[in-house]
């Protein structure tokens, strides 16, 4: 295996498709714990009403087969690939996603990655935002699905707040 990291950030439309955006987060939260740990993808996906940001790790031909798919998704565009490249080993032993709001522990990140109160992926540095993203998912993993390192199952209970 190569493992591979590929790290994007998009603009989410899900607000001009379909006003029930609920119902389309739960729906990439059920194809992405489906089809991302018997793929081996770790990663992480974070999102708040105007943004999706996402790592992927695993094999590189696997990487590049979710990743194709996800950008032909019309709930996001603008896709901005930050990071792709050979890696030695994981930053993420599963796959988490979660959704960047405000609240006591997740407002210090912000300013801790430098950027003003608030998520927005456009005014961080790659670097920054994957740790962003890593910090974020340890400490606010709001929806959380298993892990293909841990065949036991679930992490942490799957659990959503939209
Ligand atoms: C921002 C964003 C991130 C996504 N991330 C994943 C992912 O990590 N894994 C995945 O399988 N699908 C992901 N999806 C959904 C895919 O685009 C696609 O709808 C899904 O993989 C189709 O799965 P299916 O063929 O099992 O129905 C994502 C979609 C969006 C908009």
């Amino acid at each position: 295996m190569y493992l591979f990291r590929l790290t994007y950030y998009s603009r989410n439309v899900i607000k001009s498709l379909d006003s029930s955006v609920g119902k389309e987060i739960k729906a990439i939260l059920d194809a992405s714990s489906r089809n991302n740990p018997p793929a081996g993808i770790t990663g992480a996906l974070i999102f708040n009403d105007q943004y999706f940001a996402q790592v992927l790790e695993g094999d590189r031909k696997s990487v590049t087969s979710t990743f194709t798919r996800i950008a032909r998704d019309p709930r996001h565009s603008d896709i901005v690939i930050l990071h792709a490249r050979p890696i030695d080993m994981r930053a993420h032993d599963g796959w988490a996603m979660a959704y960047c709001g405000h609240s006591e522990i997740v407002d210090p990140l912000y300013l801790k990655y430098g950027t003003a109160i608030g998520f927005n992926p456009a005014k961080m540095t790659a670097e920054n935002l994957e740790a962003f993203i890593g910090d974020l998912v340890k400490t606010e993993a709001r929806v959380a699905s298993s892990s293909p390192l841990e065949p036991a199952g679930p992490r942490i209970p799957a659990y959503t707040r939209v």
